[in-house]
């Protein structure tokens, strides 16, 4: 096990006129043991972060040091690729088409020129403890998808690695085997005793996997902390999309008293406690236009003519109406979108039988599970 720090890592790539900044003064810092999650949508820079910190890419400016010591600094590898006893698990697993598996798995081992007998006994080892030990003297085709993931874990952790990084490993896999394949890689870094790093655009594999995040937006890390306060408290509309889906309505607000009200049109009236806001340590008070935030597990909706007859959970309140869009079945319930009459805005929400288009719902919110968010800078009020 081996606790990583990245301190100001910054990365540009430069080809003809066009440069990129992939990353941009990334701080980081993992424990030794700690299984870090880094979420965040496609060329956000999880990929280039991973090559920094296995040492295939030179950050060009910044440090990367493991147990306190430089690896990379300022535009130079202090210690290679081959040096930093890392595993890694690509996507797309990279394993050679033309080695059977067992010759995959041995790889590594054979480029420290170990003797046949020790290359066995290993390879023989860690793929029973993957449970891929009928699948060595196939080729990586000849398994099934779910074992080729297998046979790349294998081959990254054959070395007894101190840090496992894994890009996006699963990816690849049927949503069937995706539970089966985090629940294995949680199992393995409890068995072998390892630091791992994942990268992911899926919320699933961090909330699964992880015990802190960071979240990875357009080359800057825009929160860390620990998944459900990242998902419950997020900083921005960025970082609550990352971490699942969300919904977002543009509101008026005005204070009225020790409240302030939130509306759209005449469709949506809710109040919230002033002191709700002012306790907070936000700097900014909600005025004009703003974004209210909620996650579509947060809103309730009931058919108007059924209103009042359900009990409701503790919190929520009646905060308007809304009509109908669309319904669609989605994954054992009903995914419903609303909008508002005489307004471009709409939301999402799940509900447990179809509505019908055009149905008019009464919406009801928790003022607990709602945040809002600056319009023009999508930062939390909040
Ligand atoms: N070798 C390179 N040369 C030039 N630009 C690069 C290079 N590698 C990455 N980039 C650019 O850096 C940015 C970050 O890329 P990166 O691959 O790290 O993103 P990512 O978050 O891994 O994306 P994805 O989820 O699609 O894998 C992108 O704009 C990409 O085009
Ligand atoms: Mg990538």
């Amino acid at each position: 096990m081996v606790q990583i720090n990245i301190e100001n890592v910054t990365k540009k790539f430069e080809k003809k006129n066009k440069v990129t900044m992939a990353l941009q003064h990334i701080n980081l810092d993992i424990d030794s043991g700690e299984f870090f999650g880094i979420l965040g949508s496609s060329g956000s820079g999880k990929t280039t972060l991973m090559r920094i910190i296995a040492g295939l890419e030179i950050p060009t400016e910044g440090t990367v040091s493991f147990d306190q010591k430089p690896v990379s600094k300022d535009n130079k590898i202090i210690t290679e690729v081959e040096d930093r006893n890392i595993g890694m698990v690509f996507q797309n697993w990279a394993l050679y088409p033309h080695l059977t598996n067992f010759e995959n798995i041995a790889f590594p081992l054979r480029i420290m020129r170990l003797k046949e007998s020790a290359v066995n006994r290993r390879v023989k080892e860690i793929a029973e403890l993957l449970d891929i030990s009928e699948v060595l003297n196939k080729h990586p085709k000849e398994a099934s998808g779910g074992q080729q993931q297998r046979v790349a874990y294998a081959r990254a952790l054959v070395k007894n690695p101190a840090l496992l990084l894994l890009d996006e490993p699963f990816s690849n896999l049927d949503a069937t085997i995706k539970d089966v394949a985090r629940k294995y890689t949680k199992e393995l870094q409890n068995i072998l005793g390892f630091t791992a790093i994942i990268v992911s655009h899926d919320p699933a594999d961090i909330f699964s996997l992880s015990r802190q995040v960071g979240v990875i937006n357009k080359s800057l890390i825009m929160q860390t902390g620990k998944p459900i306060d990242v998902f419950t408290d997020p900083v921005s509309i960025e970082v609550a999309r990352s971490t699942g889906e969300y919904n977002t309505i543009l509101v008026n607000v005005k204070e009225n008293g020790l409240r302030y009200n939130l509306s759209v049109g005449n469709m949506l009236n809710m109040d919230i406690d002033i002191s709700k806001v002012k306790k907070s340590d936000t700097i900014e008070y909600p005025a004009g236009e703003v974004l209210l935030g909620f996650r579509p597990s947060d809103v309730i909706v009931i058919p108007s003519d059924m209103a009042g007859s359900s009990d409701l959970p503790r919190g929520f309140k009646e905060c308007g109406e809304a009509e109908v869009a669309i319904s669609s079945y989605y994954q054992g319930s009903f995914r419903v979108t609303l909008s508002f009459k005489d307004s471009s805005e709409s939301f999402f929400c799940f509900h447990n039988t179809p509505l019908q288009p055009g149905e008019k719902v009464n919406i009801y919110l928790n003022p607990d599970l709602i945040h809002l968010f600056n319009a023009k800078t999508n930062k939390i009020i909040f």
